[in-house]
């Protein structure tokens, strides 16, 4: 259950939030490994176009598989792990080899005939085991190009991976040079 301002009220004891979009609620149902992504009411139509690019990615490891879908919700993979943002968060470091594997987990989506897109720190995970999963598919049918993956590795290699670069940030910092970025006030993506 939600309010008008799509807060959550209530939710029921099977379920356990583990994160809020800014299009949805995602809850583990509980005792299971399948987690169900609930949207709010203004982005219900997101879950059938959702549904139908988790169809296309099917077998591909880097990609949670999808069980159901319903008019305002998908039920797919719960995955125990850390977002990149999380990861950050904690100073767990992010190696080469991750970076590597994402590159190759978004061309494989490319060569079903998608077009990778909305790829930040908060939708790809590095799991309990050290793999990588990306979620929240939704927007790799899109034709306009998304540019975000292509800076967050430019960012990565010219700054993450120096000595002096801090491996544990503050989730405040995060999101304030995430804020920046969007406003195109960060200097170094002008050139
Ligand atoms: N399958 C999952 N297993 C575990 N946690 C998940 C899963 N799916 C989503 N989450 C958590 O919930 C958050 C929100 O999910 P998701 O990115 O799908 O929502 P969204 O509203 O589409 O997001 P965005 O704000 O990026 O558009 C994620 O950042 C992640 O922390
Ligand atoms: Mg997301």
């Amino acid at each position: 259950m939600i309010n008008k301002k799509n807060r959550l009220i209530s939710y029921d004891d099977t379920l356990q939030l583990v994160g809020t979009g800014r299009s949805a609620f995602v809850f583990r149902i509980k005792s299971t490994n399948k987690a169900m992504k609930i949207f709010f009411p203004n982005f219900t139509h997101i879950a059938n176009e959702e549904e139908e690019i988790y169809e296309m990615l099917q077998y591909i490891s880097y990609y949670p598989s999808i069980y159901e879908a319903g008019a305002n919700y998908i039920v797919i993979d719960f995955i125990d792990g850390q977002t990149l943002f999380e990861c950050m968060t904690y100073g767990k470091v992010i190696t080469s080899v991750h970076i590597k594997e994402i590159d190759l987990a978004l061309s494989l989506a490319s060569a079903r005939g998608l077009n990778p897109s909305d790829i930040h720190l908060r939708n790809i995970f590095l799991t309990s085991i050290g793999e990588i999963k990306i979620i929240d598919v939704a927007r790799f049918r899109q034709t306009k190009d998304c540019v975000q993956w292509h800076n967050l590795k430019k960012a990565y290699q010219r700054h993450y991976v120096k000595a002096y670069f801090p491996k544990k940030i503050s989730a405040p910092l995060l999101n304030m040079i995430a804020i920046l970025y969007k406003k195109g006030l960060i200097p170094f993506y002008k050139t």
